[in-house]
């Protein structure tokens, strides 16, 4: 039974490792394993409970809805100053009400990251963790860390380093068995 995944990157650079990295992913998915990114995460507003309380704007009504149609979730999360940037962490407050049923509750999740630096997004990710696991199964292993971006994507932001290529394929293989396990 092929298996419906929204992929997310974390941000809105148009050169974005995280961007490149869940078009990777896209790329090496096994074949049951169709993942869509969202594109949309510019236009979701600031989460303001005012404006929700009058009813959702589209783009964040599309996010949600695409979220509950999913039978998992893939992130892609650049680190900023050790945690999940502003935009994606606002993506998911928006996603988390009503706080008895968020669009990603007892979803199946994966996450992974990348960045120039040294750090590999391991604070990023275990942030996100934080916030995600009160609601959703976040998958604990294998992990995607990816450190030094530069040297493992080119100019064009094709991951060229074939270790990390193997590596994630075997995360999304992992990922398919992990999706799967919580499907009714
Ligand atoms: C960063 N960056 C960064 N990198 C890191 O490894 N740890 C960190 O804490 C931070 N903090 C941070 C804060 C802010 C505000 C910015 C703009 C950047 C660098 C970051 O990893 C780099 O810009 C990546 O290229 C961002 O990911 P994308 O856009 O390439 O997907």
């Amino acid at each position: 039974m092929p298996l419906s995944i929204l992929g997310i990157a974390g941000s809105l650079r148009k050169g974005s490792y995280n961007r490149a990295l869940l078009q990777t992913a896209i790329e090496l998915a096994p074949p049951d394993l169709s993942i869509q990114a969202f594109e949309r995460l510019a236009e979701i507003p600031p989460y303001d409970a005012d404006r929700e309380s009058q009813g959702v704007p589209e783009p964040v009504a599309a996010w949600k809805d695409a979220l509950l149609a999913a039978d998992g979730i893939l992130i892609a999360t650049p680190e900023y100053n050790h945690s999940v940037p502003g935009v994606l962490k606002n993506a998911i407050d928006w996603a988390s009400r009503p706080a008895a049923s968020p669009a990603y509750g007892g979803k199946p999740i994966a996450i992974m990251g990348a960045t120039p630096g040294i750090g590999a997004t391991i604070r990023a990710q275990l942030a996100l963790r934080q916030a995600l696991d009160m609601d959703s199964h976040v998958m604990p292993r294998p992990e995607v860390l990816i450190a030094k971006a530069g040297e493992r994507f080119d100019a064009a932001g094709r991951l060229t380093d074939e270790p990390t290529r193997q590596h994630l394929t075997r995360f999304l293989a992992e990922f398919e068995q992990w999706v799967r396990r919580f499907r009714t």
